[in-house]
């Protein structure tokens, strides 16, 4: 009786003891981390303040609705000149740049990418070449560029025609006559098998098979989500990521996106492991992307892991596929909405072509095409913005600066809307583009620049004249007026609802 009357009384006092030790260690953690958010706060407004920026909450920063992303851009470059901060928070921030003379400083070092942002990147696309830095970066590039030299992307024009083909056709299909579509999608699907075909040494074709499409939704779904990650301060945290409702989804996209990937490592090694096949690719002067990092693989196992091969596959099929929709989905829509230029884009490539098939030599022998290609990127770079942290201080040439461990967007949107490097920047004017004219080097930069630009460019243009001239050839374009596409910038530029066109077929 006495021994539980002691205890009773015992037990009420060692919960109440526990409590009060753990509600002063929790404050005291609240109370480290709001010093350690202001002290943070404070040092960033002071190494910034040679930029002004438009008012923005203490605490949530500036609250901008995801449609308004662009539009807020264009406003900062009118009235910031050069750079701009821009607060997701009140301890995160990034400087937007987008003059030239900047950006050519900043693409002239050899700053890493920023960590705060591209390593959300890192459970989908892996430590591939688009995030890695440094030495294996270096190493990395060193051993994937010969799959781009140009004996490898010539008898890809023909794959890529092939592919081109294969989705006009399901538009006559679609389409009877005035009908609209999406195209976003169907492009999606052309590029992914594009890529497939091409790097990949995919057989059989993407297009005609469903079971692709669960791989395109997952892209468009991690694109979405990473977007709102980089934006929400509770979700910076992993654990805590992994545990809400967007981390469940994002890690479902994974599993789908590697499952693609893991069916085509697994489905080429298997290819390889014929004799004959084997020897064909021995024979080779070059070698295909996969093949160049499976043949890596085998030879000096120490070089390439498992690991570092699948990181690879992942940033290919992805960038090499996502990044070249967004371009012929733009440029279709910039044709569409210009008839004018879209009717002498037709009959330069009609002459050029005649009835015969598009070839690696037709590719430069169609100037004004490409100057309205360009011109479409230059509007709607299909890559708005890329991030860098600074490794070391920088001074830009108007004399102001910026310390180590700052993070800046390059804004490639930005920089292509600038109205002191463009004027009337918002008009479609392909002449920008003649020969004769000259601008700024880093006036236009759709695939970046430096040592760390596009290692697809050449793949990318080839498939953009491409697509584009066989669509001109098959189809007239006109925009559809009750649903205009918004921009939305994400992984690549997106539109919120689409790109519909109104497709009709030529005779
Ligand atoms: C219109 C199409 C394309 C555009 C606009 C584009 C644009 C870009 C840009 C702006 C970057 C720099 C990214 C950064 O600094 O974070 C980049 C890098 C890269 N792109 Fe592309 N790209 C396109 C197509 C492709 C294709 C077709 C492939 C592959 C076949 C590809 C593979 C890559 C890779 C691997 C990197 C990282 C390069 C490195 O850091 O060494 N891209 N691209
Ligand atoms: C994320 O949160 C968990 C649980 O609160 C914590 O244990 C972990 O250290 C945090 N991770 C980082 C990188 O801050
Ligand atoms: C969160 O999920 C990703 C993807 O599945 C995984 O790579 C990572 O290790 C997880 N992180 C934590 C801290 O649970
Ligand atoms: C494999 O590559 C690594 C680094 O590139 C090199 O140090 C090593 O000597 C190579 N091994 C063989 C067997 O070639």
């Amino acid at each position: 009786m006495s021994v539980s009357a002691l205890s009773l009384t015992r037990f009420p006092d060692s919960i109440s003891g526990f409590l009060q030790v753990a509600s002063v260690l929790s404050l005291l953690l609240l109370l480290f981390k709001v010093i350690q958010f202001y002290v943070h706060r404070q040092w960033l407004l002071r190494v910034t303040q040679q930029f002004p920026f438009p008012p923005a909450n203490w605490f949530f920063g500036h609250k901008i609705s995801e449609d308004q992303e662009l539009q807020e851009i264009l406003t900062r470059v009118k009235n910031f000149p050069s750079a701009c901060p821009r607060w997701f928070w009140g301890s995160k921030m990034r400087i937007q740049v987008y003059d030239p003379d900047y950006i050519k400083v900043i693409l002239g070092r050899s700053d890493p990418k920023s960590h705060g942002s591209y390593r959300f990147l890192a459970p989908w696309i892996g430590y591939g070449l688009l995030l890695l830095n440094g030495e294996t970066w270096f190493q990395h590039r060193r051993m994937l560029t010969p799959a781009f030299h140009y004996d490898i992307l010539k008898p890809y024009v023909r794959i890529m025609a092939d592919s081109v083909h294969v989705m006009l056709d399901k538009w006559e299909q679609i389409v009877g006559q005035d009908s609209t579509l999406e195209i976003f999608q169907h492009i999606s699907l052309m590029t992914l098998d594009t890529i497939m075909k091409c790097a990949f040494s995919h057989e059989g074709s993407v297009q005609l098979d469903g079971k692709y499409q669960p791989y395109i939704q997952a892209v468009e779904d991690l694109n979405n989500l990473f977007f709102f990650r980089v934006r929400n301060i509770f979700h910076q945290n992993d654990t805590i990521y992994n545990l809400s409702s967007n981390g469940r989804q994002a890690i479902s996209a994974y599993r789908l996106a590697h499952d693609h990937t893991d069916q085509v490592i697994k489905s080429r090694k298997a290819q390889l492991q014929d004799e004959g096949e084997l020897e064909k690719v021995k024979k080779k002067r070059r070698l295909d992307f996969l093949d160049i990092l499976l043949f890596a693989r085998m030879e000096n196992g120490s070089s390439l892991t498992d690991k570092d091969l699948r990181a690879e596959v992942d940033t290919f099929m992805f960038e090499g596929h996502d990044t070249t929709a967004s371009g012929i989905s733009w440029i279709l829509y910039a044709l569409a909405s210009h008839p004018e230029h879209q009717q002498r884009c037709r009959d330069e490539v009609q002459s050029l072509l005649g009835g015969a098939s598009i070839t690696w030599d037709h590719l430069d022998q169609m100037p004004y095409t490409t100057m309205c290609i360009k011109e479409a990127m230059r509007l709607y770079p299909p890559v708005p913005g890329v991030g860098r942290e600074l490794s070391t201080p920088v001074t830009f040439p108007d004399g102001r600066s910026l310390p180590k461990g700052i993070s800046v967007l390059l804004s490639l949107y930005g920089l292509h809307h600038n109205p002191t490097v463009w004027p009337n920047p918002e008009v479609f004017d392909p002449s920008r583009f003649a020969p004769e004219s000259s601008r700024h080097s880093h006036s236009f930069l759709p695939f970046s620049g430096g040592a760390r630009n596009c290692i697809g460019k050449q793949f990318a243009m080839n498939e953009l004249k491409v697509a584009v001239a066989l669509t001109l050839l098959r189809f007239e374009l006109l925009p559809d007026p009750t649903r205009i596409p918004v921009p939305i910038p994400r992984l690549v530029l997106k539109s919120k609802n689409g790109i519909h066109l109104c497709l009709k077929k030529l005779q």
